[in-house]
């Protein structure tokens, strides 16, 4: 465990040490993870505590502080200066940061947060400085288009802001000093260099970046197969010096595990965000295709730095008008501004537009009628749209219209792509119209026995979990499950579960937890990341996608961290196998500081947030319990809904007995969808990890688990463990203060006191629930409840679901939960 943050860590009045030791020591235990996946202390994984006996081995301490997994068996600090983590480009063969001291950066100026992670502030630490100043001087790019000219636009501003010096444009290499960047097409250079026949396997987005000698001098060359893959070179040496990391040994080689890296914007026309906590939406259709706004290049540009190459500009929730010809002037537009980025533009296509904007009397794949106004449709956009990517459609889901049947639907839709190369991802969130036995069988059920029946083109995209996008839920079984269609994982960064745009909440952790989980679908090690990226099934078409968190705020994400989130899906969908952690120190480093008394203490409570808000939301495998619709606060209680399954109470059933959903053979037998592993891992109680007990069987309320202390106490604990956790996460951010800009640093620890307040409601309000219904008490060495459950059922929180906050409950010291 690290805690180097601890140095520098203040504690705030009213905040218990003890409580504050207890919860570190709960980072150091680890193994709350669900499972089943590889082993918890991998090296390179970091350490999530996403192991198949986690629980066994780690999350039941028996001495039970519980178990904050936050990466803790991941590489171990190299000094007092140095990185904190692995980090590092998969094969850079680098360790991140610099070993000199940093200065006091008194008077850091305020940023809005606006600049991302792409800042570029000059070094204040002289000896990498120096080394920076002698090696760039000069960008040389050879080869013209769009695309390199934003990759030599990219060098030229960010070397001048990291070397303060003036770092020009060239046309040859003169002297000390120069970056050469192109292809082995574009570039004699590239072409002459001792590793370029090696190039053609990095692929079409692969690129290496390297030293070089070039007319007796020491070069860094950026070199690739396609402009593209220049500028995503670029991007990664950029990545690396804002790292301020060593350029001995330079070598960035890297290609994409996944094709198709997707933003999914759930943007309206109107430009209302549905399940968006950033303001309006990025895209200004009333203005748009006359009026080009800045952002778009900003938007496109940050995407190309972390590999996102490819979006989908509206909900899918879908209407149809983006599909008549105004609209699609502007999808044009947006087109052409994010071409040179090597971002497409994918649209959602709602079913039934052949009949409301086409003005068919039917919208059936069976009628000729409708499959020829969608082949003149997808000719109409390809005329306009060269390298459009496809449709991505809901059907048949929460009021949306679609086909008799999947297949028929998404074949036709398909078929009409085809000529053009279009690819059409049919999601599987789906949940039956009649009130279902199990809500989470549905999308399997509807979509497994369809296997091998979809044209080339078309994929299914499945998100993360059977349910919603819940703080934890087990992987999706239907990865693994359909080997002859190639599936999309779709992700949810926009954290409408997970506390919005206030609650610090990392998802790389929980992102990593589910590409590590081993389907089985061929043998052990068929991770959800394996399927993904093709590996296990063969696939030929890869995809990953992300909803995306963006809008018009200043800081594009609502909050500071939520770019976090952004910047972590980008990574990850580029390569699934990099560490959170790492992901998380990088970013770290780019957008805030590369101090190490920064970069300790922000990486680690980043990882410790998702293992923290789990606590107070939702543990012990617990989901869906927030308040209906808005899905902010807490709400177990709810059960007046018409259909079951939107109701909290369906999820939990906690009566006197005890609490859970059996999904066992005994229950739903939810478990038999997956493969028999895995059946046997969840559908037996005592293998199944704590971290998903609740979501797979019914357990009594005396029963003892694993941590020695019976459900109602562990539930108990967890909930104080999680409010408590955000005291220690404040401490950590306020170790930071004067270390990062006053007013970035202002805005997180407002937010931070907010959860808190928040998490402390969580913790309550579902306590005397849970109390209530069980008959239970709260046990000693935990604070009372500090409301009855009236209040808290009584509370109409939050007023505004765009911005939502609970400001009834701000009172008192939320911590010590877990009493001295
Ligand atoms: C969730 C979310 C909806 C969204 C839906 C979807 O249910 O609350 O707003 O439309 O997912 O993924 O389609």
């Amino acid at each position: 465990m690290r805690i180097a943050f601890a140095q520098g860590l203040l504690v705030r009045p009213g905040f218990s040490i003890v409580a504050l030791a207890v919860a570190l020591t709960a980072f150091a235990c680890g193994g709350d993870g669900p499972g089943p996946g590889p082993s918890t202390d991998s090296p390179a994984s970091g350490g999530s505590g996403v192991g198949g006996n986690a629980t066994a081995s780690g999350g039941g301490a028996p001495t039970g502080s519980g178990g904050i997994s936050t990466g803790s068996g991941g590489n171990p600090p190299t000094g007092s200066g140095a990185s904190v983590g692995s980090g590092g480009d998969p094969g850079s063969g680098g360790m991140l940061g610099a070993d000199e001291e940093y200065p006091f950066p008194a008077n850091a100026a305020d940023e809005t947060g606006a600049d991302l992670w792409l800042r570029f502030p000059t070094l204040p630490i002289p000896l990498r400085l120096a080394e920076y100043q002698a090696a760039f001087t000069h960008v040389v790019s050879e080869g013209a288009s769009p695309t390199l000219d934003i990759a030599e636009t990219e060098l030229v501003e960010g070397l001048s802001g990291l070397t303060g010096q003036t770092v020009a444009a060239a046309a040859a290499p003169t002297g000390a000093g120069a970056v050469v960047i192109g292809t082995l097409a574009s570039s004699p250079i590239v072409a002459g260099l001792p590793f370029a026949s090696e190039l053609p396997a990095l692929g079409p987005e692969g690129y290496r970046v390297s030293t070089a000698d070039i007319g007796g001098q020491s070069t860094v060359v950026v070199a690739a197969n396609s402009d593209v893959g220049v500028l995503y070179g670029s991007y990664a040496l950029l990545r690396h010096l804002q790292s301020h990391s060593s350029l001995a040994d330079l070598s960035l080689t890297s290609s994409p595990k996944i094709k198709m890296r997707l933003l999914n914007h759930w943007d309206n026309l109107d430009r209302s965000v549905e399940r968006g906590y950033a303001g309006q939406s990025l895209w200004n259709w009333g203005a748009l295709p006359g009026t080009i706004s800045p952002r778009y290049v900003e938007y496109a540009r940050a995407n190309a730095s972390i590999g996102i190459n490819g979006t989908v500009l509206t909900n899918v929730n879908a209407d149809a008008d983006v599909l008549t010809a105004s609209y699609l002037a502007k999808v044009k537009a947006l087109a052409d501004v994010f071409r040179p980025y090597g971002i497409k533009v994918y649209l959602t296509a709602r079913f039934s537009a052949p009949q409301e904007i086409g003005g068919l009397s039917t919208y059936q794949p069976s009628d000729p009628g409708v499959q020829q106004w969608w082949a003149d449709k997808a000719d109409e956009i390809y005329g306009l749209i060269p390298d459009f990517g496809g449709f991505l459609v809901k059907a048949n889901s929460e009021g949306q219209p679609g086909p008799q049947d999947h297949v028929d639907g998404a074949n036709m839709l398909a078929q009409a792509l085809e000529p053009h190369g279009g690819i059409v991802m049919w999601r599987a969130f789906v949940y039956a119209e009649n009130s279902p036995q199990d809500r989470i069988k549905q999308a399997y059920d509807e979509f497994q026995p369809t296997d091998g029946d979809y044209e080339a083109n078309a994929m299914i995209q499945v998100k993360n979990g059977p349910l919603d996008f819940q703080p934890r839920e087990p992987f999706h079984p239907l990865f693994g499950a359909m080997p002859e269609t190639p599936l999309v994982l779709e992700l949810q960064v926009t954290k409408e579960y997970l506390g919005q745009d206030t609650h610090l909440a990392y998802l790389g952790s929980m992102w990593q937890e589910i590409l590590e989980a081993d389907t089985y679908a061929s043998g052990a090690g068929s991770t959800v990341a394996r399927v993904v990226d093709g590996t296990v099934h063969g696939y030929e078409h890869t995809a990953i996608a992300g909803v995306a968190n963006i809008g018009e705020d200043v800081n594009w994400t609502g909050s500071q961290f939520n770019q976090a989130n952004w910047y972590a899906f980008g990574r990850m969908a580029w390569d699934p196998d990099i560490s959170a952690e790492a992901v998380a120190e990088e970013w770290v480093r780019q957008t805030l500081s590369n101090d190490p008394l920064v970069v300790g203490p922000v990486t680690e409570l980043m990882m410790a947030s998702h293992q923290t808000l789990v606590d107070y939301m939702t543990p012990l495998g617990l989901v869906h319990i927030m308040g209906t619709d808005h899905h902010y606060g807490p709400a177990p209680w709810v059960n007046d809904q018409s259909r079951a399954e939107w109701n909290p109470f369906y999820y939990h059933k906690a009566d006197t007995q005890g609490i859970g959903f059996d999904r066992t053979a005994a229950g739903s037998n939810a478990v038999d969808q997956y493969a028999a592993e895995v059946t046997q891992l969840y559908g037996t109680r005592a293998s199944t990890p704590d971290a998903l007990l609740l979501f797979f069987h019914r357990v009594g309320w005396g029963e003892t688990l694993a941590s020695g202390r019976s459900l109602w106490e562990e539930l108990v604990h967890r909930y104080s463990l999680g409010v408590d956790g955000v005291g220690v996460m404040r401490d950590a951010w306020a170790s930071v203060e004067d270390r990062v800009d006053g007013a970035r640093f202002a805005d997180v620890a407002e937010f931070l006191q907010i959860q808190h307040y928040e998490a402390r409601w969580w913790r309550d309000a579902c306590l005397t629930y849970f109390a209530s219904v069980g008959g239970q008490t709260v046990p000693s060495g935990y604070a009372a409840p500090a409301n009855n459950l009236s209040f808290y059922q009584g509370l109409s929180c939050p007023p505004d679901v765009k911005k939502p906050r609970c400001s009834q409950i701000n009172s008192g010291e939320p911590s010590p939960a877990i009493t001295p």
